[in-house]
């Protein structure tokens, strides 16, 4: 793994966060005219790539997008607003939190509508995976986010190894004809 050369060795929570704003348009909405969830998560992808190219400074890749909730749908027309910031840093990959809100262009009325956790890993030119920074959380709310940042990846790595676990059982019992292929 190579370093991160010449690049400060610890960022700021602030000196990742990330905006986008999108106006949704027909070809992003269904037959009722809400926004695609497909669509909606590729606006979260992007935002939240945002925050980790900032903090990684190399080319960032997603690894996970492990926690959605869409609260409530967003409708043609609407402004849809999208913040991201680093809630934490490990070796090689970053914790990214994104939060989204839709505006009704009319009424003015602001509504947060989904949130997402994501995790991007940084690698170089060729693939390999690239040291990042350490994050330094400061507020309340950033020091808060960098402890579940820890409890998420302990949960994410439990599930990883659960379900590695379940697929060589899996094959296990097909290769003894147990189950079919
Ligand atoms: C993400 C990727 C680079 C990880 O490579 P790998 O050889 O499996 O790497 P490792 O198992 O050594 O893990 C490297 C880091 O990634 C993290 N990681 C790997 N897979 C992960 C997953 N599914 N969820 C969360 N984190 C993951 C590890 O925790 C580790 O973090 P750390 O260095 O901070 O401890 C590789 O799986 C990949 O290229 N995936 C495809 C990415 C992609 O195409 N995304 C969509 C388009 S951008």
């Amino acid at each position: 793994m190579s370093s991160q050369e010449g690049h400060p060795q610890v960022r700021t929570v602030e000196s990742t966060q990330s905006e986008m704003t999108e106006i949704i348009l027909p070809n992003d909405t269904n037959m009722l005219g809400n926004l695609l969830g497909g669509r909606l998560m590729h606006f979260i992808d992007l935002t939240g790539a945002m925050a980790a190219y900032r903090h990684a400074r190399t080319h960032v890749v997603t690894a996970a997008m492990d926690h959605i909730d869409f609260i409530q749908p967003v409708r043609l027309g609407d402004l849809v607003t999208l913040k991201s910031s680093v809630n934490r840093a490990f070796t090689s990959s970053m914790e990214v939190g994104v939060k989204v809100w839709a505006e009704n262009t009319r009424t003015g009325a602001v509504s947060h509508v989904a949130s997402a956790y994501m995790v991007f890993v940084a690698v170089d030119e060729h693939g390999r995976l690239e040291k990042v920074p350490q994050l330094k959380p400061e507020t309340a709310d950033e020091i808060r986010r960098y402890a579940d940042a820890l409890r998420r990846r302990e949960h994410r790595e439990r599930e990883h190894a659960r379900r590695k676990k379940a697929q060589s059982e899996t094959a296990g019992l097909k290769d003894a004809g147990a189950i079919e292929p």
